[in-house]
């Protein structure tokens, strides 16, 4: 048989071509891999070098690498109806400044990069990711939080619908939810249209497709959507009458 010669293992099909391939590959592939490791080591090398050069410089003598000192800068703020000057980091941003600096802990940090309206507040009568914006920025703004919108004894309406309707299950996102659903049908009074209106003329409709487009930025994890925009609706009927 013509490939009696090939040994164990080898590919029965391949011809002189395959052979000359096959030696070709074991006296070049070696080198090859030799040249590349060379090189590997020396670039790894170099790179570990100035790794270790920059930092080494302002580390050396122990110390840790130099971060400008924070900016402290006084700002006013109208929370719930209370006036607060606060002396802060001019990096703060209005969710923690409400947080950690007023302790209103009834807003919350779910994501901190605008995804999930957890940090919904009313900031001048419109709503605001006050994760996204810097407190500073805000000035004797006039902010609402939950906590100034009604308390366990005198629910806003707002919240006395959510919990009618089961309006949240784990609660985490409801702070936001609630203030969200206020300033949006303060919104839809004001005839601002949203992406799902389709006339721009006459004032948007109180339908659920609205209130669903407008909550759209108010994330439940628990999934109580439906729950919401009963709630919501409620008291959208409640004040149209
Ligand atoms: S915490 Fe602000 S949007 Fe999620
Ligand atoms: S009630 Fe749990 S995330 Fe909305």
């Amino acid at each position: 048989m013509s490939n009696q010669g090939n040994n164990a293992g080898e590919n029965p099909l391949r011809g002189a071509k395959g052979e000359r391939d096959k030696h070709s590959a074991q006296e070049v592939e070696p080198q090859t891999f030799n040249l590349s490791r060379r090189k590997l080591i020396q670039v790894g090398a170099v790179t570990a070098a100035s790794a270790a050069v920059s930092p080494g410089t302002a580390m050396s003598d122990g110390e840790l690498p130099r971060t400008a000192p924070p900016e402290m800068m006084p700002v006013r703020l109208n929370v719930n109806g209370s006036m607060n000057q606060l002396e802060i980091d001019t990096r703060t941003t209005l969710l923690d400044a409400l947080r950690e600096h007023l302790h209103l802990t009834g807003t919350k940090k779910g994501c901190d990069h605008g995804q999930c309206g957890a940090c919904t507040v009313i900031v001048n009568g419109r709503r605001l990711n006050s994760c996204l914006t810097l407190a500073i920025m805000h000035q004797d703004a006039d902010i609402t939080t939950i906590e100034g919108l009604g308390t366990p004894d005198h629910l806003h309406p707002m919240q006395a619908a959510f919990v009618k309707h089961d309006g949240y299950q784990c609660g985490y996102c409801t702070p936001g939810q609630i203030c969200s659903s206020v300033a949006v049908l303060r919104e839809i009074a004001q005839g601002i249209p949203s992406h799902v209106t389709s006339d721009l003329v006459s004032p948007p409709a109180l339908s659920a497709a609205e209130i669903r487009e407008r909550m759209s930025g108010n994330i439940c994890r628990c999934g109580a959507y439906a729950n919401i925009v009963a709630a919501i609706e409620e008291v959208a009927g409640s004040q149209e009458s």
